[in-house]
């Protein structure tokens, strides 16, 4: 017989979380105002919100923690990350920044001017938000076959080659500080871009000067999608693949909260010894000093273990082998998902969930409402109240695809607590005929919105 599928690893410790009733849960959504952010964490039973910052680090990691050189200056923890992102990523130069959006807020105001131009892969809503925040734009240059969930398209997150020469050639080469690719591409659903989509997009960007920046939260995930998908790369090890991609790139940002499966953390990767010291000055001013730059020096140790787990073919296996099993679960019930299922999370299409729900009320967010009630499980809304308002005409912006996504945090559920998401959700689509209104906002901030946003049902 052939052996089953196990995890290469075993639980040491464990965290209770705890079961509630639908009244409860009721009560709790009217009182957090029909945004699940508000929620307290102990009113979820499981907490697909995010995976960031949300996985399990391992022994290692934590006994890495004890080593941790508090220093304010030239602590060894900044070296020992330095070392590792230079060996995995290779990068020479680099600046510690607290998570993600860190990064992105002190390259951005090195490099992004009003009235610019960032072209890319359906950038992460940060990274819009930094890049609108500036007065900038930035324009979704992702294949088509994206929004189509039942396409089967390997690299989903692909750039469309022609698309990007487009806007390239129809705005002034100043315009255009720099490219932007999201590895994996979280807003289309955590979809891979492949090497060969790298290396194109990347010899585009050279033939017209402009630099190459790789928004880099999921690059672990997307190196496997590449090995498991991609023939020519099908006998390299990750840490191969990972390497070869990023030599394409001039520069990374990177939240460490999702593949170097830490808490907290964040980095910006550079080439360019000029560009680093431009960008030194801001992160001073916004983070802290260049040699910790909003992370304590325990947290660069964990950091840099995480970066070589993370980038473990074993770990990889299992990680993407989870979010696949709860994508099958759902496949076999009938609901509607992007296919192939992501990296991070699977995303259900909301509209074919819930047909009789108008998408002015926010149809995505009524079904993580839904799934929230039936079953303790908070998902996230990837649909139009994450779009924002255009900010000229502030009008609400419809995306092309109205998403609930269900993140799985990295080593923390067992694929039983996915059992029980898929039967929630099965239990909601099979009385989803008597679902046909939605929500209203009773107040919302001018960026951002979906994290704070005040709801009511209609
Ligand atoms: N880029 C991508 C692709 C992301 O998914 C995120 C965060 C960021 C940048 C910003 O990083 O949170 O460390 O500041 N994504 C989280 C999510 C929040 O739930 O997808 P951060």
């Amino acid at each position: 017989m052939k052996l089953p599928y196990a995890e290469s690893y075993k639980i040491k410790m464990v965290e209770t979380i705890r079961k509630s009733s639908r009244k409860d849960r009721e009560a709790w959504i009217r009182d957090a105002r029909y945004n699940l952010f508000n929620l307290k964490s102990n009113q979820v039973f499981i907490d697909l919100l995010t995976d960031s910052g949300t996985g399990a680090m391992s022994d290692r990691q934590w006994s890495e923690m004890m080593l941790g050189d508090e220093s304010y200056a030239g602590a060894s923890s900044f070296y020992k990350l330095k070392e590792a992102i230079a060996d995995i990523l290779g990068y020479e130069y680099f600046l510690p920044t607290h998570q993600g959006r860190a990064a992105e807020n002190v390259l951005f105001s090195v490099m992004v001017r009003e009235g610019d131009i960032i072209p890319g892969n359906a950038h992460f809503d940060t990274t819009k938000g930094h890049i609108e925040f500036r007065k900038a734009r930035a324009v979704d240059c992702t294949i088509k076959e994206a929004f189509d969930i039942t396409n089967n398209h390997p690299f989903k997150g692909n750039v469309d080659l022609n698309k990007l020469e487009r806007v390239i050639r129809e705005n002034p080469r100043e315009k255009i500080p720099f490219i932007i690719l999201t590895l994996t591409c979280n807003s289309a659903g955590g979809q891979p871009v492949s090497l060969e989509n790298i290396a194109a997009v990347a010899a585009m960007a050279s033939e017209y000067g402009i630099p190459l920046i790789f928004d880099s939260a999921r690059f672990a995930e997307n190196a496997y999608f590449i090995k498991t998908r991609e023939e020519a790369c099908k006998d390299k090890s990750i840490r191969e693949i990972v390497r070869e991609m990023f030599s394409f790139a001039d520069m990374m940002t990177m939240s460490s909260k999702k593949d170097a499966i830490v808490n907290m953390g964040g980095f910006i990767g550079f080439r360019s010894e000029e560009l680093y010291r431009k960008a030194s000055v801001f992160n001073i001013l916004f983070e802290g000093y260049v040699t910790y730059g909003g992370m304590s020096g325990r947290d660069m140790n964990a950091l840099a273990q995480g970066l070589y787990e993370g980038t473990e073919f074993e770990y990889l296996e299992s990680r993407i082998g989870q979010v696949a099993y709860l994508g099958q679960l759902l496949t076999d019930y009938g609901i509607p998902v992007q296919t192939p299922y992501g990296g991070h999370a699977i995303f259900v299409d909301a509209r074919q969930f819930l047909p009789k729900v108008p998408r002015e009320q926010y149809v995505a967010q009524m079904l993580a409402i839904e799934l929230y009630l039936e079953g303790g499980v908070r998902g996230v809304e990837i649909g139009t109240l994450l779009a924002d308002r255009d900010p000229v005409t502030r009008e609400n912006r419809y995306p092309e695809l109205e998403m609930l996504r269900l993140a799985i945090p990295r080593r923390t559920y067992t694929n039983n607590h996915m059992d029980h998401v898929a039967a929630a959700l099965n239990n909601v689509y099979e009385r989803r005929e008597q679902i046909s209104t939605g929500l209203r906002i009773i107040r919302e901030a001018p960026i951002m919105r979906h994290f704070t946003v005040e709801l009511e049902r209609i």
